[in-house]
């Protein structure tokens, strides 16, 4: 079961209450710690969680340090809490545009939860999906080249084999259900491919104030779904349909 989250609305959250955006990121630290907690008890094999994307790098200055301050923080404070509870922390995205204090902590964090069964909880920071299918196409792109090179052709089944690597190496599990905050209906190119055949639930309050009782609705909802991936429905349920 891979649930991942874009953990939407910080900001009006905390306009709303008359204080700076930053402290709805803070507030959503908080909440984001509660929610780990919740994906454990209820035996979900992966959490991704949406911290910053691509895009967020257009922010203000002082909102994108604050908000790579307040990862360091949670890589910090958390990781060893990780161990205690068996969560190993994979984070996702880009690491070449990120400070090295970050990336020094990321490298840590990962190493030392390596280990652990419990939960995956990745973290997607400077993430696109775009970016992650195009990288893996340039990849395929070139390995092709490389075959034409040696053997003047390249078979069909070689080309899917290279897609099938290339993805495998940057991708995650597929996603069973994705949940938003905040409102708004969109994927704001957050797991694209994985999340072909994902269960779609949106939550209209913000991110601070997503509890663990909201997180256990959205796993019953999509229990209640049912999910055909394409096909019709199996032979019992079309002669209950009939019937
Ligand atoms: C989107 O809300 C949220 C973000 C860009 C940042 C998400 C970060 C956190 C929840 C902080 C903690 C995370 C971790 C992993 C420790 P927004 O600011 O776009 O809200 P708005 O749409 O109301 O402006």
């Amino acid at each position: 079961m891979h649930v991942a989250i874009i953990m939407d609305g910080n900001g009006r959250w905390a306009m709303q209450r008359g204080l700076p955006r930053m402290a709805g990121h803070r507030a959503g630290a908080r909440a984001v710690r509660k929610v780990v907690e919740a994906a454990v008890r209820s035996q979900v094999d992966t959490l991704t969680l949406y911290a910053f994307s691509a895009d967020n790098w257009s922010r203000p200055r002082c909102e994108v340090d604050s908000l790579m301050r307040l990862f360091k923080q949670y890589l910090q404070s958390e990781a060893a809490r990780c161990v205690e509870q068996n969560i190993r922390v994979n984070i996702i995205g880009r690491r070449d545009r990120l400070n090295a204090a970050l990336v020094h902590l990321i490298e840590h964090t990962e190493a030392v939860t390596r280990h652990c069964t419990k939960l995956t909880l990745q973290i997607a920071i400077d993430y696109s999906g775009r970016d992650v299918i195009r990288r893996a196409c340039l990849a395929i792109a070139g390995e092709c080249m490389e075959a034409i090179e040696r053997t003047a052709s390249v078979s069909t089944d070689y080309v899917a084999e290279q897609i099938a690597q290339a993805m495998g190496a940057s991708r995650c599990a597929n996603v069973d259900l994705l949940i938003r905050t905040g409102g708004e209906k969109r994927l704001s190119d957050f797991l694209l491919w994985e999340s072909a055949y994902a269960e779609l639930v949106f939550v209209e309050h913000g991110w601070p104030e997503f509890s663990e009782a909201d997180f256990e609705a959205a796993l019953r909802e999509f229990r209640r779904r049912d999910r055909r991936f394409g096909t019709v429905p199996s032979p019992t349920s079309q002669q209950e349909e009939t019937a």
